[in-house]
């Protein structure tokens, strides 16, 4: 182990309290002169650490950068983020990144991600507010073999492996909402955004964005989102491990892509269902340029949502906003 991994253990174990330098330099048989250097090292690479003459350092309880290595360390995948792992500590956009590096052939399983997005994008040209510290952005590289129509399958299944996540590691009571929202107390944590290139009938590339609040304060959010937005912090009232949640959403991801591509979509779609609460609801979906309302009667295994009208027309939408009858007061 390193002499910078060796101190930030030491660090860990003691994080939140005060440790000497000269304690930190007995117990790793290195000079303070070279403590101090390492420290301006972590310090560069995202660690929150005080220092102050007397005391020495202090590894702050808020202290939770992502870094690759941090990634690496306790990830239990075969090929999710255990091969490439492209860290940014800024960046425009990590789907841009990834598509980027997809189109010069980086392989199934990169990850990229960013400490902070200048300009993370959301679904329908929407921003994505991905201030740095409190959130996670991060991208995937797929190379499935399947054709373009099935491509909206696996943002079902991405939002159901981001809500396992969820409930497994902070027992979060949350909701699908319909394409791929994880919504909490009917506010949105976390979305989601798949880019697709295809050639002839064939898929070269998928690239799934996933943005998560996850230490956001309500104060943070910008005026236009603070109502409609909300963070893990704001739902529990507690900060939440970041590297914990990438590393379960990683290692739910390849479980749930090996069942996908061993074509046994069918529990996942069931497990989509669950989680959505959708199907018998009355809803109002807003496609570009059109309205419709009715009640569901599905969203099939393509992520289509079959709404029944008040003629009691079938309509097959492909892609909206979803409100719900209670919100609209139509009920
Ligand atoms: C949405 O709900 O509108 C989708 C939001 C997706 C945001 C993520 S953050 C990481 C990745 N990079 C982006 O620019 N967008 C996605």
């Amino acid at each position: 182990m390193s002499t910078k991994d060796q101190l930030l253990l030491y660090l860990r174990k003691n994080q939140g309290n005060w440790v000497s330098g000269e304690l930190i330099s007995n117990n790793l048989s290195v000079s303070r002169a070279a403590i101090w250097k390492h420290i301006q090292k972590l310090k560069e690479e995202g660690y929150i650490i005080e220092s102050a003459p007397k005391k020495g350092y202090l590894l702050s309880k808020d202290s939770d950068p992502i870094t690759a290595d941090e990634i690496r360390k306790g990830l239990c995948t075969k090929v999710f983020g255990k091969q490439n792992i492209i860290y940014l500590k800024e960046t425009d956009s990590t789907n841009t990144r990834a598509k980027e590096l997809a189109a010069e052939g980086a392989p199934e399983g990169t990850l990229v991600i960013a400490e902070k997005q200048t300009k993370g994008r959301g679904r329908r040209g929407r921003n994505w507010f991905s201030p740095p510290g409190d959130g996670i952005y991060i991208s995937l590289i797929l190379r499935p073999a399947i054709s373009p129509g099935e491509t909206p399958r696996i943002t079902l299944m991405t939002a159901v492996v981001l809500a396992e996540a969820l409930i497994s590691l902070m027992k979060l009571k949350l909701s699908i909402k319909w394409p791929n929202d994880i919504l909490v107390n009917g506010k949105k944590l976390a979305g989601i955004l798949t880019e697709i290139s295809t050639e002839m009938d064939a898929v070269n590339y998928i690239v799934v964005g996933l943005g998560l609040n996850v230490n956001t304060r309500f104060e943070n959010f910008p005026q236009e989102i603070k109502k409609s937005a909300t963070s893990i912090l704001i739902e529990t009232g507690n900060r939440a491990p970041r590297i914990k949640l990438i590393q379960k959403c990683l290692k739910l991801y390849e479980q749930y892509y090996d069942m996908f591509k061993k074509n046994n979509f069918e529990p996942i779609m069931n497990r989509w269902r669950e989680l959505a609460d959708i199907i018998g609801k009355q809803i109002k979906v807003d496609v570009i340029g059109k309205t419709h309302i009715g009640e569901v009667v599905d969203v099939d295994n393509d992520g289509v949502l079959i709404l029944k009208d008040d003629q009691g027309m079938l309509q097959r939408i492909f892609s909206g906003d979803v409100t719900l009858a209670r919100q609209l007061n139509l009920n």
